[in-house]
């Protein structure tokens, strides 16, 4: 199969099934927690980043039972990184997959709870499962997540997203070429961490040593670096019903973006450039290059 939607359609279910057995029920107490992340989990997300470590992990004949835990941790991860995205004291988002967000849905309490709830629960995961691999194997995986989570990762990419609000007004101090640096730093880190954690992830689970991990690695951050030029593509061009998110965010608060650095075109053009970096290389993989190829495509073409 060379179709990556179909891909992800058929894998949807697997980890779905996956969260649902290590999340907890929603009956139990604390039960409005338990719900509350249940709603932000079960919400309707692509499921990139799990479709992401599965894709890793097979090119390096890892099983896929192993490798849906990783990636529902991972899912688990990102689920917490958009509730705390979405708060008021960040980019205060009315709507996530065309649903309230959390904080909407549940009060802000609730939403910063669930989501330091769901960030705990997946290095509980991380840490017990998969019992059957060897201790080390566990400990490299909380690594990897760990790593791309914290603040030379995710959280440090969500500060500089912060930092440089309002950079695009003529207040940046920095001149063009600082901003263009700091701009793909804020994508790396923000967005691209968690999705080279995903590849990672596939490489730990699979044993693929560590030349592998490490072009894994290299894989993911390019795909990362593209998938967030797209989301900022998206926040300009697509339509609510589309996205399943308030679009024209980005420019309303004064986010430091590629369409706003260096306008659509030029954008799409960058988006491509790191998609060819990506193809390149997917040749060295052992296996699944069709997949990574059509993801690659997907990601270019994607408009939600
Ligand atoms: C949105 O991620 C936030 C970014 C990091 C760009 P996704 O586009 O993967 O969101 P869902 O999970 O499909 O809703
Ligand atoms: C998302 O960036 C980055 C993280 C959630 C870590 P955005 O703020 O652009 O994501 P959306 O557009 O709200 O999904
Ligand atoms: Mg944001
Ligand atoms: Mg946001
Ligand atoms: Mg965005």
């Amino acid at each position: 199969m060379s179709d990556f939607p179909s891909f992800l359609s058929a894998l949807r279910p697997e980890v779905d099934e996956t969260l649902e057995r290590l999340l907890p029920d929603a009956g139990t107490e604390p039960a409005e927690l338990h719900e509350a992340m249940r709603y932000s989990v079960f919400a309707g997300g692509k499921r990139v980043r799990p479709a992401l470590v599965v894709l890793a992990g097979e090119a390096w004949g890892g099983a896929r039972e192993d490798l849906l835990v990783g990636g529902a941790a991972l899912e688990m991860v990102h689920a917490f990184s958009l509730i705390h995205d979405d708060l008021p004291a960040l980019d205060d988002d009315d709507l996530r997959r065309g649903r309230p967000t959390l904080h909407r849905a549940r009060g802000e309490a609730m939403a910063v709870l669930a989501g330091d709830a769901l960030l705990n629960r997946a290095y509980e995961v991380l840490g017990r499962e998969p019992a059957s691999a060897p201790p080390e194997r566990r400990l490299e995986a909380v690594r990897v997540v760990a790593d791309a989570v914290g603040t030379a990762g995710m959280i440090g990419g969500q500060v500089f997203d912060l930092r440089h609000e309002g950079d695009l007004d003529g207040r940046a101090e920095e001149g063009r070429q600082g901003a263009v640096a700091s701009l793909e730093r804020i994508h790396r880190l923000k967005t691209g961490a968690l999705i080279e954690a995903s590849t990672r992830l596939g490489g730990v689970y699979a044993g693929a040593g560590t030349e592998g991990i490490e072009q894994l690695g290299r894989i993911g951050a390019e795909l990362g670096l593209l998938f967030q030029i797209g989301d900022d593509i998206l926040d300009e061009v697509g339509s609510s019903e589309e996205l399943g998110k308030t679009p024209g965010k980005d420019r309303q608060a004064g986010k430091l973006t590629y369409p706003g650095l260096f306008g659509l075109e030029v954008s799409r053009k960058k988006a491509l450039q790191a998609a060819d970096r990506c193809l390149v290389l997917i040749e060295g993989l052992p296996s699944r290059g069709d997949l990574f190829r059509a993801l690659v495509a997907f990601l270019v073409h994607r408009g939600s």
